[in-house]
Parts: structure tokens; sequence; C-alpha cells
């Protein structure tokens, strides 16, 4: 297989083309890193992963909210995002280029350990080891903080910022949530929306994005019911890829398949409802359609977490294009929230257990959606072969932009005709599909193997005879024929992975 560097340049390079993403954005006037526009299938990508995101929350019974993605400065001070949302950076002193610090010593000294340095220790890092500027090779001046909000105005001369998550402005809702779930803990509520970064010179594409679309999932919990958490029973014997940090103290890379039960017995998890959501984000991650040897759960380092976090896990995904990529976080972030918030607004922010007021906790699970979309493809990559002249993307059926196509054999009246109302049918059933009645077939099926459409239906003269069809696998490239009354049907059942397309034969 190519090199990382020219995998991820396969992926961007086929995105680009096949129109998933484009950018940087706005391209005529240049671009800007750190922003992208999602092209028609990168959307409809988009849009079926959301889904598998959302069903994964309902089913797990929490309800979804959306929130203002502006806040007043008061806010991110109460989160602690004014002081502590930041990252350390350097400017070189003769050509003025900003670059992140930490990043800088990775690349220039790899092996020095950054993690927890302040910004007076990175300073020094910088001149022992003489990191200097990538573009002139001059000195670096000092390492500062700069933080990583985007700050905007209300009105004339209210400092307010985009939110660089969804979770603090879901905190903010505590008491109406109260009220909803009538008093009741936990609560369990999540949002699918923007959220912005001013990240320093981006550049990983879709990786590192200044606006991104965040999905996050809270519970409202207090600790006597993070001991006592009745869904870790359905959960305990399920094996899971961890990656706790005492392991990689040792210097291992490589996760352990461990069952819950026992990881909570080796104290990798301080508590069965924490565990639970590491489990939630996990299957979330292969309802995605990640393969299960593509993902790890790394536990943070103390020295690695947000200002917020008691306990921090990362789902991670293996990809050819960078390797193991951090795709979402799970974070224990205690009391910390409701804590800030009840100081700064002056609200009450506790409910009351035996006659005395407690803040609950807050257990979260939080991503950008991007990084798996970009993950996806580069997992469902497969280069040409002698069997398949393109390059083509295997995406799970249940995931595909387009889950149908449907070709009349040729553009005749008589084939028309039924393949629109076998068309429509596929439709109204609920599935994104392609009528195409461009070229041979043979080309047909070539355009949708190349955007991983799972199936195609052809409409021909034995159509008209006995009302089959042909349905044509993507994978295995073979076909079978089926009553156009069943299609439908059969089409819900492969799609969902319900039956396997072999059996049909
Ligand atoms: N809400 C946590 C995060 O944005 O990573």
């Amino acid at each position: 297989m190519s090199s990382e560097r020219e995998f991820n340049e396969i992926i961007t390079g086929l995105a680009k083309k096949r129109g998933f993403f484009w950018g940087p954005s706005p391209e005529i006037y240049g671009g800007s890193s750190g922003f992208y526009d999602l092209g028609p299938l990168g959307k409809l990508l988009k849009n079926r992963l959301e889904n598998q995101i959302r069903s994964s929350f309902v089913r797990a019974n929490f309800w979804e909210v959306e929130c203002p993605t502006v806040s007043p400065a008061i806010v991110w001070k109460a989160s602690g995002h004014l002081d502590g949302f930041i990252d350390p950076i350097t400017q070189c002193t003769k050509c003025e280029q900003i670059y992140r610090a930490d990043n800088l010593i990775e690349e220039q000294s790899p092996g020095i350990k950054i993690t927890g340095k302040s910004i007076d220790e990175l300073t020094e890092i910088i001149k022992t080891h003489d990191i200097s500027c990538p573009s002139c090779k001059s000195t670096l001046g000092p390492v500062e903080s700069f933080n990583l909000m985007l700050k905007t105005r209300l009105g004339l001369d209210q400092e307010a910022y985009l939110r660089p998550e969804t979770a603090t402005t879901t905190y903010l809702l505590f008491r109406r949530f109260l009220t909803f779930f009538r008093d009741k803990l936990p609560m369990s509520v999540f949002q699918i929306g923007k959220a912005y970064r001013n990240e320093i010179s981006p550049r990983q594409g879709m990786l590192r994005l200044r606006e991104f679309t965040q999905t996050e999932g809270q519970i409202f919990i207090l600790e006597e019911d993070e001991k006592n958490w009745p869904q870790f029973e359905d959960i305990k014997e399920d094996v899971l890829p961890l990656l706790p940090y005492q392991t990689q103290q040792k210097g291992e890379s490589k996760p352990v398949k461990m069952k819950m039960s026992e990881a909570i017995k080796k104290g990798h998890f301080q508590n069965p409802a924490y565990a639970w959501c590491v489990h939630l984000t996990y299957s979330i991650f292969k309802n995605m359609g990640f393969s299960e040897e593509k993902i790890r759960l790394r536990q943070h380092f103390p020295t690695e977490r947000a200002h917020y976090a008691k306990d921090a896990w990362d789902v991670e995904i293996h990809t050819e294009s960078f390797g193991w990529v951090e795709c979402c976080g799970i974070h224990d972030r205690g009391n910390y929230d409701l804590t800030r918030h009840q100081e700064f607004s002056k609200e009450k922010l506790s409910v009351s257990v035996n006659k005395q007021p407690v803040v609950p906790n807050v257990l979260e699970i939080a991503f950008g959606i991007e990084r798996p979309l970009f993950c996806l493809l580069d997992n469902s990559f497969q280069p040409e072969n002698k069997v398949r002249d393109t390059d083509w993307l295997k995406f799970p059926p249940e995931v595909a932009p387009i889950q149908v196509a449907v070709f009349p054999l040729m553009n005749k009246d008589e084939l028309l005709g039924p393949a629109r109302e076998i068309f429509d049918s596929i439709i109204e059933a609920g599935f994104i599909a392609q009528f195409d009645v461009g070229g041979s077939i043979g080309k047909r099926y070539r355009r949708q193997d190349e955007v991983g459409t799972p199936f195609c239906i052809t409409i021909d003269y034995t159509t008209l005879e006995d009302g089959t069809v042909t349905i044509r696998d993507r994978d295995s490239m073979e076909q079978v024929r089926i009553h156009r009354d069943e299609l439908v049907a059969t089409l819900k059942k492969v799609v969902r992975g319900l039956i396997r397309f072999e059996s049909l034969q």
C-alpha cells in the first residue's frame, strides 16, 4: 500500500473529484484553511452518519436539543474556556510566521515529552533543542497562550464567542431539563450542531477544522447512580479493545481485548455508568460502519486531559492516511460545569439529596462528525485491480450515500416507464436512489462503484415478460434476478445487513 502521505492525497483527490468535499473554502478566493464545503455525496454521507448517531442515542434514552451557537463572554468565563481553552504558539522573529509550539517541537525533535509542559518550559525546550522556523530557519520568539475561541460581538459592544463545543450550551439548560424530566435524575440529552475553533494554521484537511459539526451526549447524574447503573449488566460480558494509560506507560500501543466487567475490576473505569458511556460510544462507531479491528479506545494520561475532565477516553480509528486518528472524547466532567455556572449565574443548579443541595455530575460523549466521515472514506477505499478498472468505495450499505441505482437497460419508452415506477417505489421506501440512463450498463456500474453504491437494479426486456429485475451486488459484482414485487422488501434486508446478498442466489 502507498505511504500515509500519498494515501491522504489519494483520498482527498478522490473526495474532490467525486463530490464528497471541496476546499479549503472559499476556493475561488484562495481558501481559508480549516473550512471545507461538503459536496452532494459528502452531505448525503454526513446525513447518514448523523442518522446512525441519532438513532443510537435515542435507543439509549437520550433526548435531542438545539441551542444557539453564539453566547456572551460570561458563559465562556464560567465554563473555563476563556482562560483554559488555549494552544501554545510561537512567532518567527524574522518572517513573523506563527506556529503551534507543541507541533513544531514534535516535528523537529520527536521523542521530547511535551504533554503537560508549561508555556515557560516550552520556550526553554525551543531554545535548548534549537527548534527553528520551518520556513526561514530563523530563531523563534517566546511561547505564548492563544485562545482558540472565535470572538464576535452582539449589537454594538457585547463581547461574545462562537461556541467551541455544544456541551456548555447544553449545561445552561439544566433547570429546564429538571422540569422536563420531572426532577428525575439521571437525565440524558444530546445535541448535533456547529462548533468553532480558531486553530492555528490547520494542516490536516478535514481532520482539523475551524468550523465543524459536533455531536455531544450528556448525562446529568448523581454519584450514587454512577456506582449503581443497572444498564451496565447488559454490557458487562462484552469485550472491547481498550488501551488504558498504564498500558501505554509500558510503551504498548496495541489495545487489549477486555471484558467490561474485568476493566471495572482492574480499576480502568472509575464507575459502571462511565464504563457504559464508553461502551455506548464504541457501539455508535460500529453503527457508523467501522469494523472492529479499526477501532481502539485509548485512555488519556492525567496530564493530557481537558481542564474540565476527571477521566477521559478517546475513540481512535485506524486510517491508511494518518495512522490512528482521535475521533471522539468520552469525559467524566464531574460537577465542574454545573458548579461553575451556578457560581457565575447565581442560579441554583443543584438537586436535593437527603435534604442537602447536591450539584450533579456530568458524563459526556463528544465528537465532530467530519473526522469519522473522512475516516470512513479512507477505510472504504479500494484500489483498482485486474477485476475492476477503477478505484471504488466499499461503504457499508447502511451508510452509503446512494444505496440503490436504477438503470433501464436502454433509453426506450417501454423500459423507461417501468424503471421510473420501480425507482419511485424505492424512493418512497426511504432509500436515497439514483436513476441513470447514460451510457452502457458497464459504464453505469462503474460510476456507481466509484461512489460506493452497494446495489444496482436493471430493468430489461425480461422485466417486461415476467416482471423480474436484476440486482447487482457491488462487492462481488454478481447479479441475481428477483420479482419486482419483492424488490423493496429485499433491498431493506440487504441494505440493513439482515440477509447477505449471496443468500438471494
Ligand atoms: N465537549 C468536549 C469537546 O468538545 O471535546
